[in-house]
């Protein structure tokens, strides 16, 4: 039977990823939008697959209009806490009200669940959604993948391409989890066909450690790549606090602060994966570290000022 999937926040990076996931399987798919913008017109319009609704999130009859009949509404959405928390509350209200069975909150991350109070701004929203989400009469299913590791060679600042040196706070033998985005889309959207989808589901493409990650690198450019301890987490974490003190926009979602945050969660081992079921949905080619940073080594040198350093 055709599945009918809702996708709000489809316009975004991973959000295009999971509607084009979605529609390699038997689905219908609800793109759900903000007023104001043509993006998800100039994306999808052209796909008789794909139906766009525009709705507020401060407009509940309109949300309950645009998830109902849907079997299971995805949120893709990105920001802070107008969204993560406010939004998202809104659209869980509406995927209620409208008899939707389930839903799939905006996590993308690592294991919020048990970090520690004040150390993750970004964290601590899911973890606030997430016990409106269990409350809910809804089925809910959580997707928690590690870092995207297509981040390594953007915008995670924990390689000097040029330097030739892998950052670490701590211990060079934390385990990281990294999952690329298609990875994730892939799985997110096979959650969302999944009647019996789990609360939580744990994916990690990769799993490394900086001590890996700088061995790896040497062995791809053949140049010994170095680990540069860079103190421990509990300094990073003081830094970053200053940092936010300093910071102007409290409304940006990925400022330097919630970088060092990031650092803070994965190099404590406070949000490492402990039940990654990476064969839930059967056997898949799972892209390594290893892959993500041959790929970066093999492509054309990128000299924009977002190119890692
Ligand atoms: N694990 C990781 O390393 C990692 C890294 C990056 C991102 N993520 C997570 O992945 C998810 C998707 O991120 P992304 O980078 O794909 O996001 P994105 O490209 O910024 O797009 C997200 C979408 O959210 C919607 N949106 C933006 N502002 C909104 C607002 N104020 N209210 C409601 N909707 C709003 C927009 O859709 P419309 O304009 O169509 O409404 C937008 O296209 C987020 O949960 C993000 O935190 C995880």
């Amino acid at each position: 039977m055709t599945s009918f999937i809702l996708v709000a926040g489809a316009t975004g990076d991973l959000g295009q990823r999971i509607v084009r996931e979605l529609l390699t399987h038997d689905t219908r798919v609800r793109v759900l939008t903000r007023p104001g913008s043509d993006t998800a017109a100039a994306l999808y319009a052209a796909d008789p697959r794909i139906d766009i609704v525009t709705a507020a999130y401060t407009d509940p009859a309109a949300l309950k209009l645009a998830v109902a009949g849907v079997d299971c509404v995805v949120s893709v959405v990105s920001g802070v806490r107008p969204v993560i928390v406010d939004a998202q509350r809104a659209l869980l209200a509406a995927a209620v009200a409208a008899g939707v069975p389930r839903f799939v909150p905006s996590d993308y991350s690592s294991d919020y669940r048990r970090i520690a109070v004040g150390s993750n701004r970004n964290f601590e929203l899911r973890r606030e959604f997430a016990a409106d989400v269990d409350a809910a009469p809804i089925a809910a299913t959580s997707i928690l993948n590690g870092a995207f590791a297509d981040m390594l060679t953007g915008t995670a600042p924990m390689i000097s391409f040029t330097r030739r040196k892998v950052m670490y706070w701590s211990s060079a033998d934390q385990i990281l989890d990294f999952t690329t985005k298609d990875d994730v889309a892939r799985t997110t959207a096979l959650v969302a066909l999944d009647e019996q989808a789990p609360r939580v589901v744990e994916i990690a493409g990769d799993r490394v450690s900086a001590r890996d990650v700088a061995r790896t690198m040497t062995e791809l450019t053949g140049t010994p790549f170095t680990l540069q301890w860079a103190g421990t987490t509990g300094t990073l974490s003081a830094m970053s606090s200053i940092v936010r003190r300093l910071s102007k926009n409290p409304q940006e979602v990925f400022p330097a602060w919630q970088g060092m945050q990031y650092f803070v969660s994965m190099f404590s081992g406070q949000a490492q994966l402990h039940h990654i079921d990476n064969a839930r949905y059967g056997e898949h080619d799972w892209t390594s570290v290893r892959d993500v940073l041959a790929a970066h080594l093999a492509a054309p040198a990128d000299t924009s000022p977002a190119s890692a350093s």
